[in-house]
């Protein structure tokens, strides 16, 4: 069986949205529409493995879909749509936990890391969740996902569950999903630590950029990323053990699709008095359009919620056709 191109990624609704969203996943999805049947989700059921205030994860859902339609993603030439709407994501998620070893799921490091020692106390949910977004992927025979480097671990287990399950029904059903890993460019890190990811989950508002900042606390937070005292070396391998320069030098390189070396070249020898005020310029001129898109949008949250039901409609077509097939592999009576 032959597999069409078609492309899925996801972004959870749990926080306010991020430059590291935006640089490593949002930007990288538009111009695969030109390429690939494209499917974006938002995917709020795996919002919920931690507790979300109800009201909150309604106005992150449509956030999210605001930041793909103001990023450019076409909700006639793709489908946008949240995860909720199309109820067979979680059947095939169930089949999925059925088809994945305790073994696999273990050995997960995001899930170490999230629940930490904390493991008798986090949910059910969150330990199946790479399950779950096997099931996303799978349900719509997705080949290729643009996904950052932390989502590969989930990848590689969402192939073994597709050969697992080719292999236990004796059927080529399931395509083995290609990731499209972003480059080390779009791996945006803390501002306040360089070894750790920017995430909204930080308690800290200054360590990252949210899409929803206004051009003055985008320069404040910038003027406050940490750094250090030495001046910007002129060649990239002089980042090496300089995580924050090397952070910073990386934005610049992503919000000007310039390489991190071009930006040495420029601003070598220079301290960080010089180089931070310029990508605080840059980052306001290339976010500020977005910004403003996205507000317009969330004026109107209806017109958003229509653009996701539409989209929900346009993918349970798909997910129906596929899931039928499923209950008629693995035997159940219809
Ligand atoms: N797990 C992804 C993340 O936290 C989000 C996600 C869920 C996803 N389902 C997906 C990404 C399917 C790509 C494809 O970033």
């Amino acid at each position: 069986m032959a597999f069409s191109d078609r492309v899925f990624s996801g972004i959870q609704p749990s926080g306010d949205l991020h430059l590291g969203n935006y640089l490593g996943a949002i930007k990288r999805f538009v111009p695969l529409q030109n390429t690939h049947d494209c499917i974006y989700c938002v995917v709020d059921m795996h919002a919920i493995t931690v507790w979300q205030d109800p009201k909150k994860l309604h106005r992150s859902t449509l956030e999210v879909a605001a930041a793909y339609l103001a990023a450019g993603i076409d909700p006639k030439k793709s489908i946008i749509f949240n995860q909720s709407q199309v109820v067979e994501h979680t059947e095939l998620a169930w089949v999925f936990n059925c088809v994945a070893r305790m073994g696999w799921m273990s050995r997960m490091t995001q899930f170490k890391d999230k629940a930490g020692k904390n493991s008798e106390k986090v949910s059910l949910g969150l330990f199946a969740y790479p399950a779950l977004m096997a099931a996303d992927i799978l349900l719509y025979k997705a080949t290729h996902v643009p996904v950052g480097d932390d989502q590969k671990q989930h990848l590689e287990l969402t192939r073994d569950i597709a050969a697992k399950f080719n292999n236990d029904f004796k059927i080529d059903f399931f395509p083995i999903t290609e990731p499209l890993i972003a480059g080390s460019a779009a791996r945006i890190m803390s501002l306040r630590d360089g070894s750790k990811k920017m995430s909204s989950s930080d308690p800290s508002d200054l360590s990252r950029i949210s899409l929803t900042d206004d051009a003055d606390r985008i320069a404040k937070k910038i003027k406050k990323a940490k750094s250090d005292p030495e001046p910007l070396p002129s060649e990239e391998a002089g980042l090496k053990d300089r995580p924050e320069a090397d952070n910073l030098v990386g934005i610049f390189a992503s919000l000007s699709g310039r390489s991190k070396q071009d930006i040495l070249s420029e601003f070598g020898g220079q301290g960080f008095g010089v180089f931070k005020p310029a990508l605080a310029e840059l980052a306001v001129e290339k976010l500020a359009p977005m910004n403003k898109e996205m507000a317009r949008y969330l004026d109107d949250p209806k017109q958003i919620e229509d653009i996701l039901r539409d989209g929900a409609e346009r993918a349970s077509i798909i997910a129906k056709e596929n899931m039928k097939q499923v209950r008629d592999i693995i035997g159940f009576v219809k």
